[in-house]
C-alpha cells in the first residue's frame, strides 16, 4: 500500500486511506476507534449500557474502521469482552491493538506491572477476553511520569515480549509513552511497528519524534488526540470550525491526519453520533490559513 497517497481527499472514502505497518503485510485505515470509553467511570467496571457500547463498536466496524485499540486494563477486562461480544468472529481485516504494562487495583488504580509474571499474564488475559489465539499488535505502555515519559531501559520488558512472541502469541510490537532514545533501544531488539504518546492540537513535544518516525515508515498513534477526559476547547479551534462548517472534533481530527502520513488515529467515544461525526474527519480538507491559525494553538 501507498502511505504517502493517505491523506489527500479522494481517500476519504476510505477513512484517511491506508496505512501498512513497516516490516509487515498488516494494513489499517487511518482513522480508527479507540475503545477505553466504553468502561464505566475512571476506566473502571462495565458501562451503565453495555448495548450502548457494543452499538458505538459495530457501527464503527460498518463503517469501514479496521483499527481498534483496547487493553485489558480497561475495566479491566470489560472493555475488550465488549468488543469480543459486538464484533466476534472478527472481519478478517481488523487489527486490534493492544497495550500490557500495567494492572488495575480493585481501588480503580493504575499500576505499572512489566514484571515476567505481569506481561505473561496481561498476553493471555487480552487473548482470552478478545478470543483470539495471537494479538495482531502489542504495545508495551511505559509508565513513565503517567501520561508522559521518562527514560530507563526498556530492554527487560521487550525482551519478555519477545518470547511471548516466539511463542506466537503476538504478531507485532509497539511502544507506548516512550522517548525517541528508548525506540532507540529498542529497536536494537526487535522492529517496532508503531508508537502511541500523548498528542493533539495543544500538546506537541512530540513534533520532532513524528518526523522521525515517518522518515522510518513506523506509525504515530495520538491518544487523546481530542484531549482525551477533559476534551479540547479553544476559541482559534471554534473559528477555524465555523468558517468550515465543521465542527471542532472534526476539524481536531482533521488536523492530525494532515499533520503526518503515518500518524493513525484512534479517537475514543461512547455514543454513535459522536463516533460517525468524528469519522467524518477524514473527508474535511483543511486549507492552508486554517493550518496556520490551528498550528498557532500550540503557543
Ligand atoms: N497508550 C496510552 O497510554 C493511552 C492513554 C489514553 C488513551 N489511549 C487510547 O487512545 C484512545 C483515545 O483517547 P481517549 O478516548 O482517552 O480520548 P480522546 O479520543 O481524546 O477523547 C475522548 C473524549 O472526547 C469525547 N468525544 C469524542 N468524540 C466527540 C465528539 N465528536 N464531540 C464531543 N466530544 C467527543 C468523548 O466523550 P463521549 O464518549 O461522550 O463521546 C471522550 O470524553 C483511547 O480510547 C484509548 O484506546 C491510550
Amino acid at each position: 500500500m501507498d502511505n504517502s497517497t493517505a491523506s489527500q481527499p479522494s481517500h476519504a472514502a476510505t477513512l484517511g486511506g491506508h496505512f501498512t505497518f513497516p516490516g509487515t503485510s498488516t494494513a489499517v485505515r487511518r482513522m480508527g476507534y479507540g475503545a477505553m470509553q466504553l468502561a464505566g467511570p475512571g476506566v473502571y467496571g462495565p458501562p451503565r449500557d453495555p448495548d450502548a457500547a457494543r452499538a458505538v463498536l459495530r457501527a464503527a466496524v460498518e463503517a469501514g474502521v479496521n483499527h481498534i485499540d483496547t487493553s485489558d486494563f480497561y475495566g479491566p477486562h470489560v472493555t475488550n469482552q465488549l468488543i469480543k461480544e459486538a464484533l466476534h468472529p472478527y472481519p478478517d481485516d481488523l487489527v486490534i491493538v493492544t497495550k500490557v504494562g500495567a494492572r488495575r487495583g480493585t481501588d480503580k488504580s493504575w499500576n505499572p506491572d512489566v514484571s515476567r509474571q505481569g506481561l505473561t499474564d496481561s498476553v493471555h488475559d487480552n487473548l482470552r477476553n478478545l478470543g483470539l489465539e495471537a494479538l495482531d499488535v502489542v504495545n508495551l505502555r511505559c509508565w513513565g511520569d503517567g501520561h508522559g515519559p521518562a527514560e530507563g531501559s526498556l530492554a527487560e520488558p521487550l525482551t519478555i515480549l519477545l518470547e511471548l512472541q516466539q511463542q506466537g502469541l503476538i504478531r507485532h510490537l509497539g511502544l507506548s509513552n516512550v522517548t525517541p532514545t528508548q525506540l532507540a533501544e529498542a529497536q536494537t531488539l526487535t522492529e517496532i511497528v508503531c508508537v502511541q504518546n500523548l498528542y493533539n492540537l495543544a500538546q506537541r513535544k512530540d513534533d520532532g519524534f513524528i518526523d522521525r518516525l515517518a522518515a522510518q515508515g513506523i506509525a504515530y498513534v495520538p491518544f487523546f488526540p481530542l484531549g482525551g477526559f477533559s476534551p479540547l476547547q479553544s476559541s482559534a479551534l471554534d473559528e477555524v470550525a465555523k468558517s468550515l462548517d465543521a465542527t471542532p472534533m472534526q476539524v481536531a481530527l482533521a488536523w492530525l491526519l494532515q499533520r503526518s502520513p503515518n500518524i493513525l488515529l484512534i479517537p475514543g467515544t461512547s455514543s454513535v453520533g459522536h463516533l460517525r461525526e468524528n469519522l467524518q474527519a477524514a473527508t474535511l480538507a483543511l486549507p492552508a490559513q486554517a493550518v496556520t491559525q490551528l498550528d498557532a494553538m500550540a503557543g
